[in-house]
């Protein structure tokens, strides 16, 4: 008997039982039946009627169980299905985690802001006299060449770094400053297992009266031993940027060889992590600040690099893909 609710279970009722139902027919029957046969049939008659009122009443309480069941589910378990199994495991809802690029910057601003550091963002759409001209960068720098930026009109671009978060910083507030600038930056590079058009960057500096080299290196280093271990060995090669002077690359020795040359640093030894260097003059002076009384220094982190390097990730792609199944592996 297929009735699934209360009005189905009902129409049977009535049907059968009720008091122009098929058994009440069959009892009116009754009296043109033969007397010898009577008694044996009202006796069928009578077990049919038992047997109807119990399979109706079975019905009613199976429909009632179900009811009060569906009621107290959420609507994902689709319990009004005939036969659902309300003991097989539910859907589960799969949790959300932080990429693992904002959990590498999390954890480095964390160091950071343990040395004193304040934390400050900026435009990602900039003009090129922040990005450029006031860190010292003149108009017939190679680093501005069309083919290595995207301007979208003649002084405005995407920022290819998060220096020009220096300046934003230092016109609007006075030395003392420590300041570091999380933040992405866009490229024109040709996408490879190394190169993105657009990765993450975190800037930092420092200005206040008598910062010197030193003080460089040794937030360098403490910052190094912090995030990737107290064995981190660091060397500063001396180098070029235009807004510091002097300035430096800080190299790290390679984690896997120790600086002895192996396939994963390319047989050099070591890893350059970071640019550095003292702010230089003019570009205190561009913001206002006495270059006389006040010195500073400065460093730029790429974002991507780290990260591969303490997870083992072999492609920067994998960053940007959004594949779950990398994701996971860090959520
Ligand atoms: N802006 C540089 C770049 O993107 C990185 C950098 C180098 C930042 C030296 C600095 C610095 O603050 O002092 O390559």
């Amino acid at each position: 008997m297929a009735a699934s609710d209360v009005q189905a279970v009902e129409a049977l009722r009535v049907k059968y039982l009720g008091r122009k139902g098929i058994v009440r027919d069959l009892l009116e029957d009754l009296k043109n039946a033969a007397a010898a046969d009577k008694p044996l049939l009202g006796q069928a008659i009578n077990e049919l009627k038992g047997h109807l009122t119990e399979i109706i009443e079975k019905c009613k309480t199976n429909i009632a169980t179900k009811q009060s069941f569906t009621r107290n589910m959420p609507d994902r378990f689709p319990i009004n299905k005939p036969y659902s199994d309300p003991t097989l495991p539910g859907l589960q809802r799969r949790a959300g985690g932080r990429h693992i690029i904002l959990k590498t910057l999390e954890r480095m601003i964390d160091i950071f802001v343990g040395l004193g550091f304040d934390v400050a963002e900026g435009p990602e759409v900039e003009l090129a006299r922040y990005n450029f001209d006031a860190l010292n960068t003149p108009p017939d720098h190679p680093a501005r060449d069309p083919k290595d930026n995207f301007y979208i009109g003649d002084d405005v671009l995407l920022r290819t770094q998060t220096s020009p978060m220096q300046i934003r910083v230092m016109e609007k507030t006075k030395p003392p400053l420590r300041y570091i600038v999380p933040g992405r930056v866009y490229r024109p590079d040709t996408v490879d297992a190394s190169h993105s058009f657009m990765f993450h960057q975190l800037e930092g500096f420092a200005v206040d009266r008598d910062i010197t080299f030193a003080d460089l290196k040794n937030v360098m280093n403490i910052f190094v031993r912090e995030y990737y271990g107290e064995n981190a060995r660091t060397r500063f090669r001396p180098h070029f940027f235009p807004f510091t002077e002097p300035s430096a690359e800080l190299d790290m020795a390679c984690g896997v060889c120790s600086g002895t040359g192996c396939p994963a640093c390319g047989g050099k030894g070591w890893l350059e992590i970071c640019g550095c260097g003292m702010i230089n003059p003019n570009v205190l002076k561009n913001c206002g600040i006495d270059a006389e009384e006040y010195t500073g220094f400065a460093f730029g982190f790429g974002i991507e690099r780290p990260a591969m390097m303490k997870h083992g990730i072999g492609d920067i792609r994998l960053f940007f893909e959004n594949d779950v199944r990398f994701l996971e592996q860090f959520a």
